[in-house]
């Protein structure tokens, strides 16, 4: 089923979400959703606040990234509950978009390597490194379940030049492609 994307504005983006573990209610269900949700929006990354719940969950499917990255060919994965222990190396930009923004992109620094713990569908844990690509959308997700969004990741100045077009998202006039859900829909 594809669920409506939460829209910026909505305060579930601002708040850090919460762990699960595997008696969540419709764990699978909501998995196959979000998996839905996100290609139906052509999106390589989705956070389970995008999608009006606070927990600790993301989907990414980097293969559209083929192209720039061979490795991120099968780079299809769930997170559950993960922790990112480090991050390394010289901040690197890297142009990047997100469903909760329809219609923005911006240039966001971030560091080019990680090591992040998480676990699975089964909720075995795993530790893995990531660089590059793969890495970049992995913190663009993680962010989601922290509260965080990618505009609070540029200068103000930057902010100040899309106020309007946030404004829009806000107010729900923005245009989308796919469903979604605004904070202040009139
Ligand atoms: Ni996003």
């Amino acid at each position: 089923m594809i669920l409506p994307i939460v829209g910026y504005g909505d305060p579930v983006l601002k708040k850090k979400a919460g762990e699960i573990d595997s008696s969540y209610p419709g764990l699978k269900e909501l998995i196959d959703n979000m998996w839905e949700t996100m290609y139906n929006a052509s999106g390589v990354g989705l956070a389970a606040p995008q999608i009006g719940k606070s927990i600790r969950l993301f989907v990414i499917d980097a293969s559209p990234f083929e192209e720039e990255d061979n490795k991120l060919k099968d780079f299809k994965k769930v997170f559950i509950n993960p922790v990112i222990i480090e991050e390394r190396g010289q901040e690197w930009y890297f142009n990047e978009g997100c469903l909760s923004f329809p219609d923005l992109r911006e240039d966001v620094a971030r560091r080019p390597r990680i090591r992040i713990r998480y676990q699975d569908e089964e909720f075995k844990i795993f530790e893995q490194d990531y660089d590059g690509i793969a890495a970049r959308i992995i913190q663009h997700e993680y962010d989601h379940i922290e509260g965080i969004v990618f505009v609070d990741r540029i200068t103000p100045l930057k902010r100040r030049l899309i106020k309007n077009k946030l404004t829009s998202i806000v107010k729900g006039t923005v245009k989308a492609s796919y469903k979604m859900r605004f904070a202040r829909n009139t």
